[in-house]
């Protein structure tokens, strides 16, 4: 996106689309297209969590995913609703979904896009009315058209995304997306059913005094982890941990600070996914100035392997990753 074309506050989604499109007189509009798509889905989920209470929709589903996690309702019910919106829209040929576990075919064999999402992030937060979120990335395929998505196409560095986002479903819904030009945040306005401009150019503190990580597995943290969080008690910094990666995510990105899973007993590659938590975030995070790493590597420049596969993940104000890869390297 052209991020010379300054669009007020309060432009709605689908315009700020539509004008940052027509500033790249080749694009042929299938990845404005597809943003729309995935705006639809999430106005449809967000009413869906916002009268979760009401409709039989909080809760175990009563199965395991591939994580090995029981997934709740909504979930389920994310999934199959940007699964719809993707298959609907057309753009989308391949999809990986944390709650799949194999990859979706959507049928569209010209879709020249890929989009690997998290349908539904902080799921342990649904039923405590605590925020929650959707992330997704969006790939170009490297295969031929005409054909199914291949397993090249979706295991791509994160480098390769064309765009990436999240959707925030808290005291307001927002969705904050970039496009490889700059990060930009829309407010939903339910009484209108639209995304409006909110917070144009979003640009991360380059340090900050908060620091997320779950302190609860303390004793099985890397050392230099458990260095870098006596660092910031010493410090005086804040501790906030919300247990919805994308509510603590957006909180840093806006205020500063750092979010961190490392390796643990309990996950020792970390737990969140490379493919649809770790690489989307880390796009946003640079592209607002921030940084992301698993504490050796760049986030964006490791190789996937596999769909599901996780890395320790080290996202925030690039002064305060910066510190924890300090200790991490200078652990004996
Ligand atoms: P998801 O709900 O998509 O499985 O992701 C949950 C993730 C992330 O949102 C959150 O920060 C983290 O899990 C919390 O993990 P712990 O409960 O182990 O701290
Ligand atoms: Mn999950
Ligand atoms: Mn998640
Ligand atoms: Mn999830």
């Amino acid at each position: 996106m052209n991020d010379k074309l300054a669009l007020p506050v309060g432009t709605t989604l689908d315009r700020f689309i539509m004008r940052k499109q027509e500033a790249f007189p080749y694009a042929t509009g299938e990845l404005s297209q597809l943003l729309r798509d995935i705006a639809l889905a999430a106005k449809i989920v967000n009413r869906e969590i916002n009268r979760a209470g009401l409709l039989d929709v909080t809760g175990a589903y009563g199965q395991q995913n591939v994580q090995g996690e029981d997934q709740q309702k909504l979930d389920v019910i994310a999934n199959i609703r940007f699964i719809r919106a993707l298959r609907n829209g057309g753009e989308v040929c391949t999809i990986i979904s944390e709650e799949e576990d194999d990859i979706i075919q959507t049928g569209n064999i010209g879709g020249k896009y890929i989009v690997a999402i998290d349908p539904l992030d902080g799921s342990s937060n649904i039923d405590v009315n605590v925020s929650i979120g959707t992330i997704f990335s969006i790939y170009r395929r490297v295969s031929e058209q005409g054909a199914d998505g291949t397993m090249e196409d979706c295991l791509q560095k994160g480098v390769r995304q064309v765009a990436a986002g999240y959707v925030i479903y808290g005291s307001s819904t927002m969705m904050v997306y970039t496009t490889g030009h700059g990060v930009n945040g829309f407010t939903y306005d339910p009484s209108l059913g639209e995304f409006f401009l909110s917070h144009p150019n979003i640009t991360s503190p380059e340090t900050g005094s908060t620091y997320s990580i779950n302190e609860g597995s303390f004793n099985s943290f890397p050392e230099g982890v458990k260095q870098y969080v006596n660092y910031c008690k010493e410090s005086g910094y804040s501790a906030r941990y919300i247990g919805s990666l994308v509510a603590d995510f957006h909180r840093n990105l806006l205020k500063g600070g750092i979010y961190i899973y490392p390796a643990t007993a309990k996950a020792p590659n970390g737990k969140l996914r490379l493919m649809y938590e770790c690489n989307a975030l880390a796009f946003i995070v640079e592209q607002a100035g921030g940084k992301a790493t698993n504490g050796y590597q760049r986030i964006m420049e490791m190789q996937p392997t596999e769909l599901h596969q996780r890395c320790p993940l080290i996202i925030g104000s690039t002064e305060m990753v910066d510190k924890v890869e300090e200790y991490l390297k200078s652990e004996v």
